[in-house]
């Protein structure tokens, strides 16, 4: 049933370049534009949207951190991630201009589900994401878009995190396409990319050797940080998830213009902290400035363990251990980055003595609020 794999979490991690491919299969048409027949909301309708609000638990809200920069950034239409058991509790501003999307591997977690009918009754349009067919969240929601990560068996999310990423980057595409905004240059890009980055994952996981044996050299320590910026701010904070969920070690995520303003007092010597540098192209400011980031923590004793792109000298004399993961367009990144801190959360767990695939404390599918 494991495939030859120890664990079903190793599985479905070496499955993500499969997975990303297939939630790919079928949407874009020759012309490279997007086919999303399954999103039975028109397109008039979709056109009259000013808000997408995601909701969304654990891995699945960092997926909906990511998408916010997606849509953002492809569609100008303001969008906001919130917590899925934060949701009703606070009166959302929500109506029938308001495109809810809600994520969920399982289709079943309450929280999400709860979140979904509160904003349906305020008359708001509900797009599930959703791995788990014919389950309750797709059902109860206008219209759903299938991850197609196949049954993901380890409580801890890995392939299906993968594919929520490349749902939600179609969806934003799709919107952007059916709104004909001003980037319909780049969303052809992307697309382009997309198509292409099952084949960047598969290269990550050819070179995970070195993450596993650096793991296993840190299965003692107890604190482990994590620092992103911008799309790499929520691979940081699921960076950090997992290692707790399955080293049960206390690990952080910052965003790194943060630091300065509290976390750094934490940095002591020998400290490991991850960094998750963006493309020294795109947003370049903010590669530059994590540059610097990862130079003061080292100078106050941390132990940088730095995840950059192939080509990135910057990054070099300021890394004890460097990750490399191919070059993508900024806002695709996430999908290159996340591998490598799955794969050291796996081993760290292994190394402790811990069950991977069923961590104490934990469920797959959280049917309570
Ligand atoms: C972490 C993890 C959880 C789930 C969360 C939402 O590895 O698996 O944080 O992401 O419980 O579950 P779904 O996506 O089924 O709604």
């Amino acid at each position: 049933e494991k495939g030859g794999y120890d664990y079903f979490m190793l599985k479905e991690i070496a499955e993500q370049p499969k997975a990303v491919a297939d939630t790919l299969l079928g949407r874009i048409d020759g012309s490279g534009s997007l086919t999303l027949d399954e999103v039975r909301i028109s397109a008039a309708e979709l056109r009259e949207m000013d808000k997408v609000v995601i909701v969304a638990c654990g891995t699945a809200f960092h997926a909906g951190m990511i998408a916010k920069y997606a849509i953002e950034h492809w569609t100008r239409i303001p969008c906001e991630v919130e917590l899925a058991s934060e949701f009703r509790y606070r009166d959302p501003i929500l109506d029938q201009q308001t495109l809810v999307i809600a994520i969920s591997q399982s289709g079943e977690t309450m929280d999400t589900l709860m979140a979904l009918r509160h904003a349906r009754e305020q008359g708001s349009k509900v797009l599930a994401i959703c791995n788990t067919n014919g389950s309750t969240i797709p059902r109860e929601s206008d219209a759903v878009l299938y991850t197609h990560a196949g049954p993901e068996v380890a409580v801890a999310s890995t392939k299906a995190f993968l594919t929520q990423l490349v749902a939600c980057y179609l969806v934003a595409l799709y919107l952007g396409q059916v709104r004909g905004t001003k980037w319909a240059d780049e969303i052809r890009d992307v697309i382009r990319d997309l198509s292409q980055i099952a084949g960047a994952v598969d290269r990550v996981l050819e070179t995970m050797q070195p993450v596993r044996e650096l793991a296993r050299s840190l299965a003692h320590k107890n604190t482990v940080l994590f620092l992103g910026r911008h799309v790499g701010y929520p691979v940081a904070l699921e960076g950090a998830l997992k290692l707790k969920e399955l080293a049960y070690m206390h690990a952080e995520g910052f965003a790194a213009g943060e630091l300065k303003h509290g976390p750094i007092a934490l940095i002591e010597e020998d400290l490991p902290v991850v960094v998750v540098v963006p493309s020294p192209r795109g947003r370049s400011v903010l590669h530059d400035k994590i540059v610097s980031n990862i130079q003061e923590i080292r100078a106050r004793g941390a132990r940088t363990i730095v995840i950059a792109e192939e080509g990135d000298e910057a990054v070099v004399p300021y890394a004890d251990h460097l990750v490399r993961i191919p070059a993508t367009p900024t806002l695709l990144q996430p999908l290159v980055a996340t591998v490598p801190l799955q794969v050291f959360a796996c081993e760290l767990a292994t190394a402790r003595g811990n069950e991977v695939d069923q961590p104490r404390n934990l469920a797959k599918s959280v049917t309570v609020e």
